[in-house]
């Protein structure tokens, strides 16, 4: 107890030049801002870390400015297949769900299975059976049908190809993949990742975010991390347990944890995409190696930070 409580969000990584020349900056920044402030209730309540993440990733899922639940991207058929994992940093127990459709939140399943299986990990068919048998309803398709996501999905179809929601320059709409880290009043830390994936994909595609270690990582001797980019590339470096790993075996701090991250997904891989961080003592710390990142931050219960990068610097506090 009376460890200040931290808190991380991010809403993405990628080209965001669109985004400020169809004046959506503020209205991002407004909404990254008030998922804090509520984030920021809950862990001054007492709230746990995982309360925290959940009801920011939900959050974020709820909004179609975001590549996550309500505003996924769609696949090569046209319909949303959602990804999304959620880690205690205190056991290292972990619930993942991945090819999910239909079920609003997915990062509130993946809680469940965190919670209600003996399972780490579900796919497609059998994590919507598993939704059904503890309440979760079915949404219609028409509820993640967002028009600009209908619009990039044909963009897409008619270049043949699978892109990134938030990277390249032939699509005007772009955001990415939503995350959220937090450390609680206890000192404990936790993480959540949830997206739609990559506009197009084919065959049954899963990114970094549903694979813990890739995507999403929390532990309380080291950090909690959160992840957003091109997912083949973090699947291939298994960037957030990397993270942990600089952390574990070098002792580095929050800041130049992320930069090694970085480095390293760059060097490795060429890698696109960002990081979110808390380390064990609550210092928060984001890098990216795209042109920009959405994220906000409240560092031991400061004031509450919010950023629309637009360069590939990394940004900590304390
Ligand atoms: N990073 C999200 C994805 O590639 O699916």
């Amino acid at each position: 107890m009376n460890k200040k409580f931290s808190l991380i969000i991010h809403g993405g990584a990628g080209a965001l030049d669109h985004i400020k020349r169809e004046g959506k900056e503020s209205e991002i920044m407004d909404s990254v801002y008030s998922i804090l402030e509520g984030g920021r209730q809950i862990l001054a309540d007492g709230g746990t870390a995982l309360d925290a993440v959940e009801y920011c990733a939900i959050r974020l899922e709820d909004d179609p400015l975001y590549n996550a639940g309500r505003g996924s991207v769609l696949n090569e058929y046209g319909e949303v297949e959602m990804d999304a994992a959620i880690m205690d940093g205190v056991t290292l127990d972990a619930g993942a769900v991945a090819g999910l459709t239909a079920i609003k939140n997915p990062i509130q399943l993946a809680r469940q299975v965190l919670t209600k299986s003996e399972h780490v990990m579900l796919i497609g068919k059998g994590a919507r059976e598993f939704a059904q048998l503890h309440g979760f309803p079915l949404m219609p398709n028409d509820y993640f049908f967002v028009e600009s996501r209908v619009q990039q999905w044909r963009e897409a179809q008619k270049l043949g190809g699978m892109m990134l929601d938030h990277e390249n320059a032939t699509s005007p709409k772009k955001l990415g993949t939503i995350g959220a880290v937090a450390r609680d009043r206890q000192g404990n830390l936790a993480a959540a990742t949830s997206t739609g994936g990559i506009v197009n994909k084919r065959w049954g595609r899963v990114g970094d975010s549903p694979v813990i270690g890739a995507g999403v990582f929390a532990d309380n001797e080291t950090c909690g991390v959160s992840a957003t980019g091109y997912g083949e590339q973090f699947l291939r470096t298994v960037l957030c347990k990397m993270v942990s790993d600089f952390i574990y075996f070098q002792r580095l701090d929050a800041r130049a944890a992320v930069s090694a991250g970085i480095d390293y997904l760059v060097q490795k891989v060429d890698g696109l995409g960002g990081i979110i961080l808390i380390d064990k003592n609550g210092h928060c710390a984001a890098r990216h190696s795209t042109s920009g990142m959405i994220y906000g931050l409240i560092e031991k219960e400061g004031e509450t930070y919010c950023s629309f990068v637009q360069s590939p610097e990394y940004f900590a506090v304390g």
